[in-house]
């Protein structure tokens, strides 16, 4: 089922134009056993896998009551993600919690927003009220006509790292003039910096010192998709987007996560990406599928700055399963290794469903590990519960297992469906091996002070 909305969002937004591909079938690269830990392993969501996908009691969220306030009146917001700390624990600035999330002006329509992102910042004494504070870089300085999700880290100089995406080529800055005109082809997507000094007083949090903004990751061709390649058989729109910024606590080492798309040397349905030998006999792939390429990207980090980074082959794929495997995020408890992502009923490639949600995939002995979808194969962690399908979106678990996201579609005890674009009840989460559960509901927006990635999340 697809509301009205997904319907819309198919067709103008992230558009739905499944051209014919010329992809050919390859042969099946060497089976890798239980934890491999390699550096170019690139572990598999198979359809076999995604035909597990299924809502139960411990992974489907409460329902989201419709009469909810908008944390900031005049804005939409939607995805949302905190200051961190090097280690991935929450920074706190003389006694305030600072969080950022995409927003765009309400005279917008709710479904105008993507192509009017911008990132909001956002600062509470309790971790409840939280006041809006504007965007905190000058729009023209920044790349991108649209600045989509990221993340931020303040290092141990007390500089912010504002980590985003820039979207599209159309730059408010001396570049091509925006144009909205089909701009899903025109959607290139590159990984974005700048930096900041932050302080705070009684009138609450200051970001100053805005930095140079600079491009620090692009797609290749080879593992990750360009968007030359996506106009030549590209479906919903291409990804390079959504960095994370991670500090492995059992290395040391950096990294920048990302949703990317398959790209040249992978962007094939290979045996695995459909299953075993015995489904692979047993079932048909709907003809398109294999236009569904999404995957999780990372690069190694090179320097302090962060500005240097090496791309590696990505985390994990899933080609003919699944388009998008957004907002990628890691959590660790010892050395389990959960790797998080956010994705949608539309954009399960056809002959598979499953619902808007958080997933999981879990891997032990390190960041590279074989990862298998979590919860006995499911792969859900948050669901949205089926009374209120989209009630809630861009789920984003933090280092102790609260999981924070926006309300997104509600539908109320009428079926009637609300617009949200504000930040939804905050989730706490357990992780014990391949194990999850939803254990309760905090309040809307809430996020308490957590400590590194590493701890136990039991
Ligand atoms: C997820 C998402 C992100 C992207 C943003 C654009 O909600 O699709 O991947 O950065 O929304 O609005």
């Amino acid at each position: 089922m697809k509301t009205k909305f997904h319907e819309k969002i198919g067709k103008i937004v992230l558009g739905t134009v499944i051209l014919t591909s010329t992809l050919i079938a390859g042969t099946a690269s060497a089976q890798q056993s239980t934890w491999d830990v390699r550096d170019d392993h690139t572990s598999i969501w198979s359809r076999q896998q995604a035909e597990q996908v299924a809502l139960t009691e411990e992974t489907t969220a409460p329902v989201i009551d419709t009469d909810f306030e908008n944390a900031a009146p005049d804005v939409w917001i939607w995805d949302t993600w905190p200051l961190q700390n090097r280690d991935g624990s929450l920074a706190i600035i003389k006694g305030y919690r600072v969080a950022f999330a995409l927003v765009a002006p309400r005279t917008f329509g709710w479904n105008e927003r993507h192509t009017e992102a911008r990132i909001g910042m956002f600062y509470s004494k309790n971790g409840k009220d939280w006041t809006y504070a504007g965007i905190p870089y000058e729009y023209d300085k920044a790349y991108g006509h649209q600045q989509w999700a990221g993340s931020a880290m303040l290092d141990e100089e007390g500089k912010v790292h504002f980590f985003y995406t820039a979207t599209t080529d159309m730059n408010a800055n001396g570049g091509k003039e925006w144009n909205q005109h089909d701009w899903v082809k025109r959607a290139e997507q590159r990984l974005a910096k700048t930096t900041f000094d932050i302080s705070a007083d009684k009138d609450g949090v200051h970001l100053t010192n805005e930095g140079e903004h600079q491009i620090i990751l692009e797609a290749d061709g080879e593992h990750y998709e360009t968007i030359e390649q996506f106009q030549n058989h590209g479906n919903i729109i291409t990804a390079f987007r959504d960095p994370f910024f991670f500090q492995d606590p059992n290395t040391g080492k950096e990294y920048i996560l990302f949703e990317g798309q398959a790209g040249s040397n992978r962007n094939y349905l290979k045996p695995e990406n459909i299953g075993d030998e015995e489904y692979r006999n047993t079932h048909t792939v709907p003809e398109g599928a294999e236009n569904y390429n999404g995957n999780i990207g990372i690069a190694e980090v090179l320097d302090e700055d962060v500005t240097k980074l090496k791309l590696l082959p990505p985390l994990i794929e899933s080609v003919g399963a699944n388009h998008q495997l957004e907002r990628p995020h890691v959590v660790v408890d010892g050395d389990n290794y959960y790797l998080l992502t956010i994705s949608h009923k539309f954009t399960y490639a056809p002959g598979l469903d499953g619902p808007d949600g958080l997933y999981g995939f879990y891997g032990k002995g390190g960041l590279r590990a074989d990862y298998k979808p979590v919860n006995n194969g499911t792969g859900v962690i948050v669901a949205n519960p089926e009374e209120s399908p989209f009630q809630a979106y861009s789920w984003m678990v933090l280092p102790d297992g609260q999981t924070i996201s926006f309300i997104n579609e509600p539908t109320d005890e009428n079926g009637v469906v609300k617009y949200g674009g504000t930040f939804a009840p905050t989730l706490k989460v357990s992780f014990d091996g391949d194990k999850t559960t939803i254990k309760k509901e905090m309040e809307v927006g809430e996020i308490k002070p957590f400590g590194p990635y590493g701890r136990s999340l039991r």
